[in-house]
């Protein structure tokens, strides 16, 4: 019998295919706000999340459930515009659907990018900071379950998730457009609840640079099937906790995005554009 979940991606494969020019060699999953700040290159098109069949509604504020597909100079370029969270209550088959979607189309690099808080004390609200590695505090793990073998194997290796090359290269762009490129390692708590100050204490002594909502489901499932992953985040305000006066707030974490989501557009553009 053929897997349920392998039948809806080569479904939702085919019907993507269909509105595609080409094959997308780069997808981009944006994060929290990061869609609008990206905003929509020029050229390309527009696809609304309904006409792929199985793809999840992501219901957060700033998060608009559709893709993007064009070039970015001479690369052809997939966008997904709005992720969804497990803390929303989909399973986490249908959080990486996306992301195996990508695969399935024959997407080479995934890069994703996210909001995060700092738990790493020399950091700042606005850091932009590349993803080395990531703790998964989720509880669950998208390859629970029968392996898709179509996609990968059983037991990956997760030793270099966060492809080496590509962190270089992103180091390499900052540095040539004069941006402030931090690293650190990022751990994935469930949500929706921020973290208590004793939780983020215990992150900072796991090892924990960064701490969010997202992502790790999808650079699970990306290494699984193979692709090649960059991680960028927006530390979009310290850690509960990190400054002992402040409360932590969603419009905090978008009007920082908003912020600093045009330098993450440039870091972005110029990154792809040498990949
Ligand atoms: N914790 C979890 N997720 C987040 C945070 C945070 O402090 N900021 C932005 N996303």
């Amino acid at each position: 019998m053929v897997d349920p979940r392998w039948e809806k991606l080569t479904e939702a494969a085919a019907d993507l295919r269909r509105l595609l020019d080409e094959t997308p060699e780069v997808a981009i999953t944006l994060g929290s706000g990061l869609s609008k700040a990206f905003g929509v290159p020029d050229g390309g098109r527009i696809i609304p999340a309904e006409e792929i069949p199985h793809t999840p509604r992501p219901t957060v504020a700033g998060h608009a459930g559709e893709f993007w597909a064009g070039r970015i100079g001479e690369t052809p370029v997939l966008v997904q515009r709005g992720r969804a969270h497990f803390y929303e209550g989909h399973p986490l088959d249908e959080i990486v659907f996306v992301t195996r979607l990508f695969a399935v189309l024959g997407v080479k690099t995934l890069i994703v990018t996210n909001a995060s808080g700092a738990v790493n004390p020399d950091f700042r609200a606005g850091d932009l900071v590349i993803i080395t590695d990531h703790i998964n505090m989720l509880g669950a793990n998208p390859l629970h379950g029968p392996n898709l073998e179509h996609l990968g194997p059983r037991f990956p290796d997760m030793s270099a998730a966060y492809t080496p090359r590509l962190r270089q290269l992103a180091q390499e762009v900052a540095t040539a457009e004069g941006i402030e490129l931090k690293e650190g390692v990022y751990v994935a708590a469930l949500g929706p609840s921020y973290e208590t100050p004793a939780e983020i204490r215990s992150f900072r002594t796991m090892g924990a640079d960064l701490v969010g909502m997202s992502t790790v489901p999808e650079v699970i499932a990306a290494a699984h099937a193979g692709m090649d992953v960059l991680g960028i985040s927006i530390a979009t305000n310290l850690a509960a906790g990190v400054d002992p006066d402040a409360t932590l707030t969603h419009d905090e974490v978008i009007e920082t995005t908003d912020r600093k989501g045009s330098e993450m557009r440039r870091l972005l553009m110029g990154i792809i554009a040498q990949i």
